[in-house]
């Protein structure tokens, strides 16, 4: 808690640009949190280079991605927006809990075995302890809530484990967190192969949509997404490619899986896929045209991210501090 407010942390690795899955699955649902929570949202850059970066591309992409934050609605005097690299606690943190984690637990992620079988050429040890790292983002700040999509749900029970394995050895050191899956848009697929998450790493463009894609693109890559032969929308999982239109369209409407069945009644794919991709683009061009105002504001953007690294730091410190004493290391002489 900090006052009377439960705490939420989420974040999302800053490399290439964000798809409508990243938008939908968790940004869209971090904007109305602030209210009722204290809420933490990191520029995930630590855990970006366990892919190989290119140094000047990487730098863009972290800016821009905070950048995006801001122009998707998230209000930085509300929210405390920061780069995870300008808070060393995330580290320190990391190599505590990574001697109390085990092979076993890493061995069973998905997302490593994913990863390292697209980068065979590089298997590195951050890519095998990146579920540490990302449980000591999430318990630095004695999170309650961690809004993510559906694909980060293992990661969050391996941060439960290491949390409840730490507080089991030391007593009360760590609020154990619960994952925050929104209604709509929780696992959005790819428009070129429904059964697969729509992914930033995916090869093909037509299968993601970016945020930063404008309207005649969003409309070309609906227009070309596979579906299937029957001719008929309803929401059922043998008709994946149609569930995950409704899906879409749910998310950017607000409209429940039965309304937008019930709204193409009759209609045929070609209607329906023009009908969600004028849906998704007149969600992204506000976004769109916000972020390329912010992006001009350099003054702006430089402010948020020095105070809110200041801020965050600040709670960091604190369950460092506490970490460390009850682990048992000496504590500085001030
Ligand atoms: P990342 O960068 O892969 O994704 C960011 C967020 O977007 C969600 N997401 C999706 N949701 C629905 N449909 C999709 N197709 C889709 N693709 C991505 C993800 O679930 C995520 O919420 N490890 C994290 C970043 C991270 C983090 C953390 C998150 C690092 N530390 C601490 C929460 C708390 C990741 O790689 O997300």
């Amino acid at each position: 808690m900090i006052g009377d407010k439960k705490v939420i942390l989420s974040g999302m690795q800053s490399t290439g640009s964000l798809t409508l899955g990243n938008y939908l699955g968790a940004l869209k649902n971090w904007v109305s949190l602030c209210e009722e929570y204290e809420c933490f949202y990191m520029v995930a850059d630590l855990h970006s280079i366990t892919l190989r970066q290119d140094p000047a591309q990487f730098r863009k992409s972290a800016r821009n991605l905070l950048t995006l934050y801001i122009a998707a609605g998230l209000d930085p005097h509300k929210n405390c927006i920061y780069f995870q690299s300008h808070v060393p606690q995330h580290a320190q943190l990391a190599w505590v809990l990574n001697c109390f984690t085990y092979m076993g637990e890493l061995n069973r992620m998905t997302q490593f075995k994913d990863k390292s079988a697209k980068h065979s050429d590089n298997i590195n040890a951050g890519l095998y302890t990146y579920p540490v790292l990302m449980a000591a983002d999430i318990l630095l700040f004695q999170s309650d809530l961690v809004p993510v999509g559906k694909d980060q749900l293992q990661h969050l029970e391996i941060t439960r484990d290491i949390a409840q394995r730490v507080n089991a050895i030391y007593g009360d050191v760590f609020t154990i967190p619960e994952p925050y899956i929104g209604k709509a848009g929780a696992k959005i697929m790819s428009l070129q192969d429904p059964t697969k998450k729509m992914s930033k790493s995916d090869e093909n463009p037509n299968a993601s949509i970016y945020l930063t894609d404008d309207k005649d693109t969003v409309i070309r890559k609906f227009k070309r997404a596979v579906t299937d032969s029957e001719a008929n929308i309803a929401y059922n999982d043998e008709q994946a490619g149609i569930h995950n239109l409704i899906d879409i369209y749910g998310a950017c409407t607000g409209k429940t899986p039965d309304e937008v069945v019930r709204e193409f009644n009759g209609k045929g794919y070609g209607d329906f896929k023009m009908a969600v991709g004028e849906a998704v683009a007149d969600t992204l061009s506000p976004i769109q045209t916000r972020f390329d105002e912010l992006s001009k504001d350099k003054a702006y953007i430089d402010s948020i991210i020095k105070d809110n690294a200041e801020k965050a730091s600040y709670y960091a410190e604190k369950t460092l501090r506490k970490v460390m004493k009850k682990v048992g290391f000496t504590e500085k002489i001030r």
